[in-house]
């Protein structure tokens, strides 16, 4: 039988061979692992959980929360909080960051998360995810604050998610590559199933909300029309659309197979519809990481320095030369 690679010896490989990940590090990824498959638990119960209703609270992004938004955000939160390696969280279903408290040691990290993406899907038993992103915790002396999280996303040392669809899957990135494992449900670990994850760099494949198509800006509409207009429009060759409502699936299909995924600015959305620091900056380190692109139209996403925890931003992301192709009719348009 082939050996198999589990997370706990990727991540030993990434801090004896590449002095990528540190003690540290590696201790607190795998904290977060291990929350992801407790999240992904509760979520494979379904109603049988008893956890998949709304529970009336309405957070900070405006939203209703439902209860499994909260259970997984305690789980993650519960998990991360004692073991030495963290300062400070930020998540998108709590207003400010959450301070490790006094009884536990501080460390030299900050973790940032969305506990549970794409959760309109909970309801029909779609796919959902959990998304995170770690910073260095620049003023170690310090007991952070908000400002501490404000730092552009090539900063990030780690960003992963979890898909909790039909299998588990954990797809993950310490600047050394984006790699994905698949949780081996009997065995409770996560075991290396994509080493070294490349996204093509063309594609014929498409991701985007159509129903905001009257918002969208003029870029948008002519890279999606000429899409669409198939082999007899000036792209030549037919394209195919998906859209799942989860980025955590859409972008897993993107580094399985190519393709590209936007949710730009529009005029509804005026500073787009995804939060920076919990889903645009940790999955566009992935999407780099695997040979990608992302920008929110104009400037590359990782270079974006932040000015609010909650802040929204345009995203387009995948298949370099499509993405490159959209910024290139934004430049032109403006
Ligand atoms: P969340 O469930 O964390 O609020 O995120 C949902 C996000 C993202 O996962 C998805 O791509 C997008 O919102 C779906 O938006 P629409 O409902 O507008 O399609
Ligand atoms: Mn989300
Ligand atoms: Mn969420």
């Amino acid at each position: 039988m082939a050996r198999r690679v589990t997370l706990t010896q990727y991540l030993l490989e990434q801090q004896r061979s590449h002095d990528k990940v540190s003690p540290g590090l590696r201790l607190l990824l795998e904290v977060v692992a291990r929350a992801c498959k407790m999240i992904g638990y509760h979520v494979n119960k379904g109603p049988l959980s008893g956890i998949g209703d709304v529970v009336g609270n309405i957070n900070v992004q405006g939203e209703a929360q439902k209860k499994l938004d909260v259970v997984a955000n305690e789980v993650l939160v519960e998990a991360n909080e004692w073991g030495g390696q963290l300062a400070a969280m930020v998540s998108e279903e709590m207003d400010g960051p959450y301070i490790v408290p006094d009884r536990y040691p501080r460390g030299e990290y900050l973790l940032l998360m969305d506990p549970l993406d794409g959760s309109s899907n909970l309801d029909v038993n779609g796919p959902v995810g959990t998304i995170f992103s770690v910073l260095r915790h620049q003023d170690e002396g310090r007991v952070p604050d908000e400002n501490a999280f404000l730092q552009p996303g090539s900063k990030q040392v780690a960003a992963g998610f979890a898909l909790y669809g039909p299998a588990t899957v954990l797809v993950l990135t310490v600047g050394n590559g984006t790699v994905g494992f698949t949780l081996d449900k009997e065995l409770g670990s996560f075991v290396l199933t994509q080493p070294n994850i490349r996204i093509p760099e063309d594609t014929s494949e498409f991701a985007i909300n159509a129903s905001n198509a009257r918002n969208w800006e003029p870029p948008v509409k002519r890279y999606i029309d000429e899409c669409l207009a198939g082999k007899t429009g000036p792209r030549g060759r037919d394209f195919n659309m998906r859209w799942v409502a989860s980025m955590v699936a859409d972008v897993y299909r993107i580094l399985c197979r190519g393709g590209v995924f936007m949710y730009p600015r529009d005029a509804k959305h005026k500073e787009g519809r995804l939060r920076l620091m919990y889903e645009a900056n940790p999955m566009s380190f992935i999407i780099e990481q695997a040979g990608g692109t992302a920008t929110d139209g104009e400037r590359r996403i990782l270079d974006l320095q932040p000015t609010a925890l909650h802040q929204r931003v345009g995203v387009v992301m995948g298949s370099k030369n499509e993405v490159e192709r959209i910024a290139a009719y934004h430049r032109e348009a403006s």
